[in-house]
C-alpha cells in the first residue's frame, strides 16, 4: 500500500533511512528537515512524501519528490530509500512510477533525480537507468574532488 507519510512513520522512515547504511549523518540530517517540513508545515507545497508499506503493514520504503521552484513542468526527486530486507522486491520502482504519475497529473513533463558518481551509488544509478531516467548533465568535482554531481532526467511524455 502506497500513502502519504504521517508523523506515526516518522521513525521507521529514518530507521530505514540509516539502515540502508547509505548516507552520511550530514545526508541524514537533511532528509530528516525535509521530512519534519512536510510533517508540520501542512500549507507547504514544496516536498511531498510517500511511504509504501509491505504485506505486515511495515513501512518498506519512502520517496520524496516536489516541483522545481521557477520551473514550468519540472519536477524534483529529492530522496528515495527502500529497507534493506525489501530491496529487489519492486517497492522502489512502485514509488517512483507513483512519482511519475503525481507529476503528470498536475501538469508536469520532467523528472530531474541528482546523484553522486562514486561507485557506491553504480547501483542507484543503475535502478534509474532501469527506470527510463538518462544521464543529462554532470558536473566534475562537485561533491568532492572527484566526486561529480550526475544528474538523471525523464521527459514523461517521451516512450522509454
Ligand atoms: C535504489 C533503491 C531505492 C531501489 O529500490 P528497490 O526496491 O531495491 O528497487 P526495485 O526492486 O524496485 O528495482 C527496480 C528495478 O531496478 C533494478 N535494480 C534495483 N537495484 C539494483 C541494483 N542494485 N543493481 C542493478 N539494478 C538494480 C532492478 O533490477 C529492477 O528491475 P527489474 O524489475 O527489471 O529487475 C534501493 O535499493 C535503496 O534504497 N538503495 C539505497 C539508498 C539509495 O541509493 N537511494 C537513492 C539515493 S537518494
Amino acid at each position: 500500500m502506497l500513502r502519504p507519510m504521517t508523523g506515526g512513520d516518522r521513525e521507521q522512515v529514518i530507521g530505514l533511512i540509516k539502515a540502508t547504511r547509505f548516507f552520511l549523518p550530514d545526508e541524514i540530517k537533511v532528509a530528516e528537515e525535509l521530512i519534519d517540513i512536510y510533517l508540520n508545515q501542512p500549507e507547504q507545497q514544496d516536498y511531498k512524501i510517500e511511504v509504501v508499506e509491505d504485506q505486515t503493514g511495515k513501512v518498506a520504503g519512502y520517496i520524496t519528490y516536489g516541483p522545481t521552484p521557477l520551473t514550468e513542468g519540472t519536477w524534483d526527486l529529492y530522496w528515495i530509500a527502500v529497507s534493506p530486507e525489501v530491496q529487489s522486491q519492486g517497492y522502489g520502482r512502485l514509488l517512483v512510477r507513483h512519482l511519475e504519475d503525481e507529476v503528470k497529473e498536475n501538469g508536469g513533463r520532467l523528472v530531474i533525480i541528482e546523484t553522486s558518481s562514486q561507485p557506491k551509488y553504480l547501483p542507484t544509478r543503475k535502478f534509474y537507468e532501469k527506470l527510463g531516467y538518462r544521464e543529462m548533465a554532470r558536473i566534475p568535482d562537485f561533491y568532492r574532488s572527484g566526486d561529480d554531481r550526475v544528474i538523471f532526467g525523464k521527459y514523461l511524455r517521451e516512450k522509454e
